[in-house]
């Protein structure tokens, strides 16, 4: 997160992550038997900084699970390299507020601009493929009419559980050579 001066939006409580543990409590220290955590989650914190102060603990609550767009994915178009409109969304939710401008210069098939249009934003991007900002203003338009499919925001990822009928490692990986 880059800003240009030390005046900046930052939602937190639109981007807290639900706390694995929600009930836990301080185990030592003055604060002992006191609820450690925020009841509206927590901050999503640096990753780096993370792993490296929480890794016997929940450092896998603090990532954010979000599928990258492949063929299956319900917000898939003809970009090699699309955003899930997600990602930019919790970015907008966090860093702006409403009737704020998003702009996007390199905005392929406009997914960030339909992440900020859908949470009342201004949005502007420039592309330099023209069938990139067709595609990208189709979506918009489709934005416009309610007929525009996104992956929800904060929806959990698919786990299969093992009886679930998914592609199994095949015998002949198993055999030890
Ligand atoms: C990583 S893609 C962005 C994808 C976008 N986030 C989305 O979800 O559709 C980068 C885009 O930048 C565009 N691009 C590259 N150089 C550019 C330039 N000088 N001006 C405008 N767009 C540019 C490419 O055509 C490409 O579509």
């Amino acid at each position: 997160m880059v800003t240009k001066s030390d005046e900046y939006t930052f939602n937190l409580d639109d981007v807290r992550i639900p706390s694995k543990y929600p009930g836990k409590r301080y185990f030592k220290g003055e604060k002992r038997g006191q609820i450690s955590g925020n009841p509206k989650g927590k901050n999503p914190e640096d990753v780096w900084e993370m792993t490296l102060e929480r890794l016997v603990d929940d450092w896998d609550a603090q990532i954010w699970e979000i599928p990258n767009v492949k063929n299956n994915h319900p917000e898939k178009v003809a970009h090699p390299c699309q955003f899930p409109v997600e990602l930019v969304e919790r970015c907008v939710l966090a860093l702006t507020n409403e009737g704020d401008i998003v702009y996007d210069p390199f905005a392929g098939v406009g997914s960030s601009l339909i992440a900020a249009l859908k949470n009342n934003r201004e949005a502007y991007g420039s592309e330099l493929e023209q069938s990139y900002v067709d595609i990208g203003l189709e979506r918009i338009e489709k934005l416009s009419e309610d007929a525009l499919k996104t992956r929800p925001i904060y929806k959990k990822i698919w786990v299969p559980s093992p009886n679930d009928k998914v592609a199994q490692i095949p015998e002949e990986w198993r055999k030890v050579t």
